[in-house]
């Protein structure tokens, strides 16, 4: 393993395809290694932008614009933050030998969607998941939960994220409601849902894994302790590491996290999604890159998720250490405008043991995530209560509302 200077011939080159927030510290990562960073997303000055060597604007589920760009800037390695990608394109440029994606194209194709990941996870792997079933309209859902499923049950557009178009159905009213949302909001509407049994679950944790390489020179698993997260609207409001759990469900998710990410192959940090009531543990989904969730780890591991997935890729060894309890909660746009300011972080940072996060992002909605507090303690509830006071006292306005 060799990295080269960045911007010069022998640069070690780099390009996210997203550059979220996400995107964002893992170039920051990269950019400590002395890796040449391009950041590619679909508008312009995204967070990712903002950090890297260079950026470009296509929309990347556009195979001729991804290959593009890719045969431009000749990264040596790919790595996709989102899931809406050409991916197809990307099977391509791995298998003609230009670049190297990260953890591999065959898992960017497989979790594109829910139903590449659920039926590999659930057919292939005969991993425990909520029964599930696929509809192309209306009267097909309804016969689908008719079928087995039954009420409640959760219905999402086969390619969504952040929740996004997703609903809890409770009755036969509510079908065609939850089927118009979903063909709404689906980020690329495939004229298709996944209609979910709603699982009772007592918590949800994600399991950070990660591939990469170990002492014995060869590809290892390795975990990093559960994050619990609460949700709302399908996004995620507050997490926090370590999540307690009993011995046994640990294991079981351990082994979940295992099978999948060594079926999805290549290396990196993948987010494992569980469910997880007594000791039973079910299966959710998977994200082949940090998680949003474990934007935590920036203060309870010494080696960030995005650390560690720098080095992940890079080829390079990784801990998962464990340094601190800590939480994140979220601060949200709260107005609908551009250019944004923030206020109020003098009393949040008053809160002991608090940072802020602020993306960056040149557009705010209600519900769109601008930064996040994190937050240490002795105990995993005390730094919950502090990221929540903290976040609290942050005021998001539009700057000409500001005074
Ligand atoms: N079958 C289910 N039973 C109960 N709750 C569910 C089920 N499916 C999803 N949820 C709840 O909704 C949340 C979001 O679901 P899911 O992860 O499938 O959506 P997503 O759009 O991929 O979200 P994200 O991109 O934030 O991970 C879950 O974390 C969980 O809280
Ligand atoms: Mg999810």
């Amino acid at each position: 393993m060799r990295i080269g200077t960045p911007l010069s011939p022998s640069a070690t080159r780099v390009m996210l395809l997203g550059s979220g927030e996400l995107g964002k510290e893992v170039i920051i990562e990269l950019q400590r290694l002395g890796v040449e960073v391009i950041a590619v997303d679909r508008y312009p000055n995204a967070p990712g932008h903002q950090v890297a060597h260079r950026a470009h604007v296509i929309d990347m589920t556009d195979g001729d614009a991804l290959r593009q760009v890719i045969e431009q800037e000749r990264p040596h390695l790919i790595v996709p933050e989102i899931e809406a990608l050409a991916t197809d394109t990307l099977a391509e440029i791995e298998n003609e030998g230009i670049a190297e994606v990260i953890p591999s194209a065959r898992a960017t194709q497989l979790t594109m969607d829910r139903a590449g990941i659920r039926q590999f996870a659930a057919e292939e792997l005969h991993l425990k998941t909520s029964r599930y079933a696929f509809a192309s309209n209306p009267n097909e859902l309804r016969m689908q939960i008719n079928r087995g499923i039954g009420y409640p049950c959760i219905v999402k557009p086969v390619m969504s994220s952040s929740g996004k178009g997703q609903s809890v159905v409770h009755n036969a009213d509510e079908v065609r409601d939850a089927w118009d949302f979903a063909m709404e909001s689906g980020r690329v509407n495939r004229g298709a849902v996944i209609v979910e049994e709603f699982v009772h679950f007592d918590f949800e944790i994600t399991l950070l894994t990660v591939r990469a390489l170990g002492p014995s020179g060869e590809i290892e698993t390795f975990f990093c302790d559960p994050i619990g997260h609460v949700q709302r609207d399908g996004d995620y409001i507050e997490s926090w590491q370590p999540h307690r759990m009993s011995i046994s469900a640990l294991a079981q998710a351990q082994e979940i996290g295992k099978a999948v990410t060594e079926r999805l192959g290549g290396r990196g940090v993948f987010g494992v999604e569980l469910f997880i009531k007594g000791d039973q543990v079910w299966f959710s989904e998977v994200s082949p890159r940090p998680h949003d969730t474990g934007m935590v780890t920036m203060v309870t591991q010494s080696q960030s998720e995005f650390a560690l997935h720098a080095r992940a890729l890079l080829g390079l060894p990784i801990s998962t250490h464990l340094l601190r309890h800590g939480a994140s909660a979220v601060i949200y746009g709260g107005v609908e405008a551009q250019g944004i300011v923030y206020e109020g972080l003098e009393d949040a940072l008053l809160v002991p043991e608090t940072q802020i996060r602020l993306f960056g992002k040149p557009e705010a909605h209600v519900k769109r995530r601008m930064g996040v507090v994190l937050a240490n303690a002795n105990t995993v509830e005390e730094a919950r209560s502090r990221a929540r006071e903290a976040v609290s006292k942050i005021r998001a306005l539009a700057a000409e509302t500001a005074e």
